[in-house]
């Protein structure tokens, strides 16, 4: 593709065929050149085993190719059709407690079951051999946000799998027992029959037995993913692949996944409602960004594969997009790497379980606010085609790692703490103040970030642990946060005080936990002169001995005043900040500035909360997401490729305005 990418997910077995020639004048007139057809088409392309009835979508396709319209075609394979289920009920899914989930919903299906993926790669290998060499053929697109509903299967199939994953991993069953913590409850397998998926049990079942059954279930869904590829790549070689991942989404280990994909995709569905919904997107593309990196060209860009126009419709209530969000959102993801805008979808639809999910075409028809943002977004996009393919690049980093992920919410721990709230504590801060970051998986490669932030990354492996400590050591900063570093891969936990694989580099040993309850807060006093004067905490407390680390806050209320809450330490060439608690947002803010400050990297400090500022390539974006007016420093005069102004060194954007900013020309 040239250019940035534009479109949706276009369903047209919903409608009569008399519509489909004014849907493709009407992309054409919306500037949109890249749509997603087929993904729920599986009952209609096979009406009955052994066929593909096929005609309807050449009929679409050739419509789409001759407007010059590209399409991502789904293999068609996530709601099986009612046949399927009826000739062989095993492939349905079955819940934790037992129950057999009915048809008539859509992702009725078990990952393990062989008759599921024989039927689904038999659906995918027809359609390759029919679309392999389509003029409107763009990319593949597998399946449909794998685990979205069904993350794991707890059925007999599913429970002789995950034997046999077990067995691959362990080995014997002595490993497994020693691994899993047997001897605590009694839990110590005398045969490989006897072991379960974590079904609901009285109280908590094994909390390694969890950890592994969300790794074999993560596993299970891209085997799926695999076997439709491998089809995909025998008949169609050359073919970008891609499925749609759910951003921020907990089943999918996208750190595995993503080098088995050609092209990461992302949907992302932030509520108009939450008045700070942009940080929550923001996250999702940064995230994809970084994942893409491992696909199978690196460092290429990204897709942002479904969002929603306006309202989407399985919230309790669903507020539209106000005025501008939808291009607010759709720019800020181009600003983080993404080289198309697809919504879900383009014509909303008339019956059925998404009528009231807005689409590009609305009920109302052209007529409407959607449809004009609608086409003055597809000429935004038009006007940004000199964006497309260029980098972003990060100064700081994230760690993140699903498995860690997993380990964290599991039951049975100090306190319910929750992995995506507090990566946006961490991340807020450096959005506000125009950093952009990376998600780096812990053994990922480091250099090139001048900071790594470490939240609650409760799950460490020693390959993980030593990549930290040598990028410390090789002149980084690193800012580790409460209850990282605790247990290993098997959920077992480093002895001899916490963090175990890091008190060298900390200079502290944290002897136990003091989480808070709900509501506490607990006062903060400047330490070492260094860092934020004073501030509120709440959440978590360690109880932190120091080994050569210098207090930068301490506690100044409650059992634990007088002792450190925040420390640093120099390790190497670089330098280790500790953090024993979760501060109030500007005493974090202050620490994070403190931390980019002796890192290097540029923290800004006068970006109204809510202005959005990222660099990609040569251009700097600026996004408002406010509905008030924003004044603004530019810190010099330049081009804005939308308006196609010379714009600054001052400017005020309107609510919701964005500028993107080049060299003057
Ligand atoms: C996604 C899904 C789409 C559509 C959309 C509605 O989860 O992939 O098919 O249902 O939600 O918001
Ligand atoms: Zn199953």
């Amino acid at each position: 593709m040239r250019g940035i990418g534009y479109g949706g997910d276009y369903n047209p077995e919903q409608w009569p065929e008399s519509t489909w020639a004014e849907d493709v004048g009407l992309m054409a007139e919306a500037g949109v050149n890249l749509v997603t057809v087929g993904v729920f088409s599986w009952s209609r392309l096979q009406p009955a085993p052994g066929e593909l009835s096929a005609g309807w979508l050449d009929r679409v396709l050739g419509l789409l190719a001759a407007a010059g319209i590209g399409v991502d075609l789904a293999t068609g394979t996530a709601s099986p059709p009612p046949w399927l289920a009826a000739e062989h009920p095993e492939i349905l899914p079955v819940t934790a407690d037992g129950r057999r989930l009915a048809p008539g919903a859509r992702q009725h299906y078990c990952p393990s079951s062989p008759v599921f993926r024989a039927a689904a790669v038999d659906l995918a290998e027809r359609m390759a051999r029919r679309y392999a060499g389509h003029p409107a053929l763009t990319m593949w697109h597998v399946s449909n946000e794998y685990g979205c509903h069904i993350p794991a299967c707890y059925c007999q199939t599913s429970a002789a799998a995950f034997r046999d994953w077990l067995q691959a991993r362990y080995g014997s069953l002595d490993e497994l027992n020693d691994s899993w913590g047997g001897a605590v409850w009694s839990q110590v397998y005398t045969s490989w029959e006897q072991i379960q998926p974590p079904r609901t049990a009285p109280t908590y079942a094994n909390p390694a037995q969890q950890l592994d059954f969300a790794r074999f279930s993560s596993g299970e869904l891209l085997s799926c993913f695999l076997a439709e590829r491998a089809v995909l790549a025998a008949h169609s070689p050359g073919v970008p692949v891609t499925t749609n991942f759910m951003g921020l989404f907990r089943p999918v280990d996208q750190f595995r996944w993503a080098p088995e994909l050609d092209v990461v995709s992302v949907d992302s569905y932030p509520d108009p409602a939450d008045p700070e919904s942009y940080l929550l997107s923001a996250m999702a593309c940064d995230l994809t960004r970084s994942v893409a990196r491992l696909a199978g060209t690196p460092g290429q860009p990204w897709v942002l594969m479904e969002q929603a126009p306006s309202a989407v419709n399985w919230r309790p209530v669903n507020a539209p997009k106000a005025p501008g969000q939808y291009r607010g959102l759709s720019l800020q993801a181009v600003a983080r790497g993404s080289d198309a805008i697809l919504s879900f979808q383009w014509r909303a639809a008339a019956a059925g379980a998404e009528k009231f999910h807005s689409g590009m075409l609305p009920h109302a028809g052209t007529d409407s606010r959607v449809w004009r943002e609608v086409t003055g977004l597809g000429a935004d996009l038009g006007r940004l085609a000199p964006v497309a393919g260029t980098p972003v690049r990060a100064p700081v980093a994230l760690l993140h790692d699903w498995e860690s992920w997993w380990g964290l919410e599991l039951d049975s721990h100090p306190a319910r703490l929750h992995l995506v709230e507090l990566l946006g504590e961490f991340y807020r801060p450096l959005f506000e103040a125009g950093v952009t970051a990376d998600f780096a998986h812990t053994e990922g490669d480091l250099t090139g970030y001048r900071l790594v932030v470490v939240p609650a990354l409760y799950l460490v492996s020693d390959a993980g642990a030593d990549n930290v400590r040598r990028f410390a050591a090789a002149g980084g900063t690193v800012l580790v946060s409460f209850f990282s570093g605790i247990v290993d891969p098997r959920d077992r936990i480093r002895l001899g005080g916490y963090p175990a694989p890091w008190q060298d580099l900390l200079g502290l040993r944290v002897e136990e936990f003091a989480p808070l309850p709900e509501g506490a807060v607990v006062r903060l006093d400047g330490a070492a002169g260094a860092g934020p004067a004073s501030g509120t905490c709440r959440l978590w407390q360690d109880v932190i001995g120091l080994r050569g680390a210098e207090p930068v806050l301490r506690y100044a209320s409650g059992h634990l005043a007088g002792q450190p809450a925040a420390t640093r330490h120099p390790y190497g060439a670089g330098e280790a900040c500790y953090l024993g608690t979760l501060p109030d947002r500007s005493t974090l803010r202050g620490l994070l500035a403190e931390a980019c400050g002796r890192a290097g990297v540029e923290f800004r400090t006068d970006v109204p909360p809510g202005v959005e500022m990222v660099r990609r390539g040569d251009y700097r974006f600026v996004i408002s997401h406010l509905d008030t007016p924003a004044d603004i420093d530019l810190g010099g005069r330049s081009h804005d490729l939308l308006s196609a102004e010379h714009v600054g060194p001052r400017v005020v954007l309107g609510p919701r305005g964005v500028l993107v900013l080049g060299p003057l020309g």
